[in-house]
């Protein structure tokens, strides 16, 4: 049984009907999908989950879609927690983990924002997507579209990160490259949406990418037996990984599976596209678009986030804080976390080492705390970037 209830605006709390097409809410807030939780509670257990799926459908009861049948899956989530020894003792850390995404489908964890918003697209009958993208969105929209036989219209700034363009074109998706950012692609699926027949799948303006991204924090909780970490690093671009998770805590709590305690939630820019990290400084309630935003991580190159109200909320209310990290110094990071741990990363995520060394030796944090830093994705997705640095 679906144990969908309605979807709310995130900013006003008007609700709206669930099983119908939605984007934005007029007020320009993102829609949240709500459940019946109280049901969910008599139906379903911690115990239960163990014994689900072995990808992120394991938390079935806690997303969107009404029929299962519905579902488009490459076997996305449940990736690895690894505990990270050589670079906890390199950075005076003594419980370090770094949730390493970059195994998903298409090497990052847009693979789980894009499993639940193109089944629901195929639930609700959409047939044509467009999107604008970093990259890493790009690639889990084509791969799941063409699981799905939707037509997927990509745009993307002309700059990318070459794997993302080919691999976006070998999926079969009609990607058009922008002389611009982010937010210039968003600009030209807005004005041709209607006229072409698109649904816009932009970063927050449909209300199911949350839904995917929520489930890195089940995960956690249900990794480290139901007790939230102290602190977690997320590489903030759009934000949408650090609203899901914020949203899936609470879901946690009220089917009692998890304490009132939170994380400090820590939000990671680069230094050259840092609106989060303004706002917070400036105790502001929205960011100011980042003008001649730059930065090796592309991922974080998005100069005004449309859930900026949101994750600076989220900032505060967790008792976190925001940080920006050159670019050398995530490439340098990215190096350590390879050579110390294993794990090529993103250098979104390579900028969260540099980040949680910061904040642990200017005593934000405490040794002991258990820290966890989400690598978003794979460093071979980077090989431009990274071999830039190392010739
Ligand atoms: C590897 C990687 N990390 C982080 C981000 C930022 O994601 P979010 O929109 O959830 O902040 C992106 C977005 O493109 C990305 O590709
Ligand atoms: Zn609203």
């Amino acid at each position: 049984m679906p144990h969908v209830t309605h979807l709310e605006c995130s900013l006003c709390a008007q609700q709206f009907e669930a099983a119908r097409v939605h984007n934005l809410c007029s007020c320009g807030g993102t829609l949240f999908v709500r459940y019946d939780l109280n049901r969910v509670k008599g139906t379903w257990s911690r115990d239960s989950v163990r014994s689900g799926r072995t990808d992120l459908w394991r938390y079935l009861p806690v997303l969107p879609p009404r029929r299962p049948e519905s579902i488009v899956s490459l076997g996305e989530g449940m990736t690895p927690l690894i505990r990270a020894h050589r670079l906890g003792s390199a950075m005076g850390a003594k419980s370090l983990w770094v949730k390493d995404e970059g195994l998903n489908p298409t090497a990052s964890f847009k693979a789980r924002g894009m499993t639940t918003a193109i089944t629901m697209a195929r639930e609700l009958g959409i047939r044509k997507i467009a999107i604008p993208s970093a990259g890493n969105a790009a690639s889990a929209a084509a791969a799941y579209a063409a699981a799905a036989g939707i037509e997927a219209h990509i745009f993307m700034p002309k700059d990318v990160p070459q794997a993302n363009y080919i691999e976006c074109q070998t999926l079969g998706a009609k990607v058009t490259l922008v002389d611009g950012l982010i937010s210039d692609c968003g600009r030209i699926v807005a004005e041709r949406k209607d006229q072409e027949g698109w649904f816009d799948m932009s970063t927050l303006k449909e209300p199911y990418r949350v839904e995917g991204k929520k489930t890195m924090g089940y995960e956690v909780a249900e990794q480290f037996d139901w007790e939230l970490p102290d602190a977690i690093f997320y590489p903030t671009g759009g934000g949408v990984g650090m609203i899901g998770m914020w949203k899936a805590f609470e879901e946690l709590e009220q089917l009692g599976w998890i304490s009132s305690k939170r994380p400090k939630m820590i939000a990671v820019q680069a230094a050259g596209c840092q609106p989060i990290v303004r706002a917070f400084e400036q105790s502001a309630a929205r960011s100011e678009f980042w003008q001649n935003a730059s930065t090796v991580a592309a991922g974080l190159r998005v100069p005004k986030p449309l859930g900026d109200v949101l994750i600076l909320n989220i900032l505060r209310e967790s008792g976190g804080t925001a940080i920006a990290i050159s670019d050398q110094e995530i490439l340098d990071a990215g190096r350590e976390l390879a050579s110390l741990e294993g794990i090529f990363a993103a250098p979104e995520g390579a900028a969260c080492v540099t980040a949680a060394r910061t904040l642990i030796a200017n005593g934000f944090l405490k040794p002991a705390d258990r820290i966890v830093l989400y690598n978003t994705g794979s460093g071979l997705k980077y090989l431009d970037a990274y071999s830039a640095a190392t010739s």
